[in-house]
């Protein structure tokens, strides 16, 4: 096949891993981050009044999704850009940034995709691993940059571990590194964290022209179907990847639906309040089982193994979908989602099952 040599070696790296084995047998999904909660009512009804729009193109570059994230972040529109998921803009900003001679940095065990996006273009990923409180190392960040570094990948609150790195820490952070490198921070699980995010993140993308933000729908705001997401940086960073868009990149019924949970307060009280009573529920019941959870600031565990027998990974798999830590490189712990009432409670029930308490 006429692949160039970048594509080829990504290919043939990738081919076999295209499609996860179901296994028909699993109680339990809680492996991908999800919200275990629906859209609410108010959400489900403006998603239904643009049934009557569904013969048009959505308005291309997401106008009114973009007005409604300028008022909440109270920054102009132009600072916004819509994406199909924040997926979509991950694999942009490498499109845009990277090729063969360029180098990324991500933190140990990172998001898969960072790395993922990154090789498509042939960019080499250095792995920095995290400290010992299981959180982004940013100093040895600063040390393994060079001058073929063009992007750094960094998740706050870190997917997989839950933990979160102080704003002024990443404000210094930030103020180290030279301008002509992007600083991805993805946030996907921020608003779990605090619930006025927006006026804490916003200094990131007004004191530094090279930061851009990755926020989601997909994981607070309940809409994981719709794929919505979208990127928060200065405007001359915008324009720069605006031109790799493909028009119209997102959907109407997803848009709708966002700028209607933007302004559903009611409905983000209740998933921040049922995340973390849900989670003190988990914490409460695995540590009572010797399990060691480390501090999430998400709507996701990850909790160590040492104490219980090696096969316990292998026996709870059996049941339910979740993700070994040896996918991230972390062989002894497991992530899991919180996921609601019945699901954790059958979830301990399993656990409380597999160990013999
Ligand atoms: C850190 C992180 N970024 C981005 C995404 C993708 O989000 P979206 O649904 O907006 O594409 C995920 C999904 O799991 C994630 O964990």
């Amino acid at each position: 096949m006429p692949l160039t040599k970048v594509k080829k070696a990504f290919v043939e790296q990738h081919r076999t891993q295209h499609y996860p084995k179901i296994n028909a047998k699993h109680k339990l999904a809680m492996d991908r981050n999800e919200n275990p909660l629906l859209p609410s009512k108010r959400v489900q009804d403006a998603i239904y009044q643009e049934f009557n729009q569904l013969s048009r193109y959505p308005e291309n570059s997401g106008f009114k999704l973009r007005n409604a994230l300028s008022e909440r972040w109270d920054l102009n529109p132009d600072y916004f850009l819509i994406g199909n998921g924040s997926f979509e803009i991950l694999s942009l900003l490498a499109l845009v940034f990277l090729d063969q001679d360029s180098e990324v940095i991500v933190p140990e065990g990172t998001f898969i995709w960072h790395k993922r996006f990154s090789q498509f273009n042939g960019a080499k990923v250095i792995n920095v691993p995290l400290n010992q409180n299981f959180q982004i190392h940013l100093s040895h960040i600063v040390d393994a940059i060079t001058p073929q570094t063009k992007i750094i990948w960094l998740t706050n609150p870190f997917n997989p571990t839950g933990t979160i790195l102080k704003k002024q820490d990443l404000l210094n952070f930030c103020s180290k590194v030279s301008s002509d490198i992007i600083i991805a921070i993805d946030e996907a699980y921020i608003e779990f964290a605090n619930l006025k995010s927006e006026a804490t993140s916003k200094q990131f993308v007004i004191d530094f022209p090279n930061v851009i933000l990755l926020r989601t729908f997909s994981k607070f705001y309940r809409l994981a179907a719709l794929r919505i997401g979208y990127a928060v940086a200065q405007p001359e960073l915008i324009q720069t990847i605006l031109p790799y868009r493909i028009p119209p990149n997102h959907n109407r019924l997803g848009a709708v639906a966002a700028i209607e949970s933007l302004h559903d307060k009611t409905s983000q009280k209740e998933t921040f309040s049922y995340i973390k009573n849900e989670k003190e529920y988990l914490i409460t019941e695995l540590e009572a089982l010797d399990f060691k959870v480390i501090q999430s600031e998400t709507n996701f565990l990850f909790i160590s193994l040492e104490k219980h027998p090696s096969d316990f990974i292998e026996k709870l798999a059996e049941e339910v979908i979740f993700k070994d830590g040896q996918f991230f490189g972390f062989p002894n712990y497991f992530r899991i989602t919180i996921g609601n009432t019945e699901q954790n409670r059958e979830l301990i029930r399993l656990i409380k099952k597999i160990i013999n308490y």
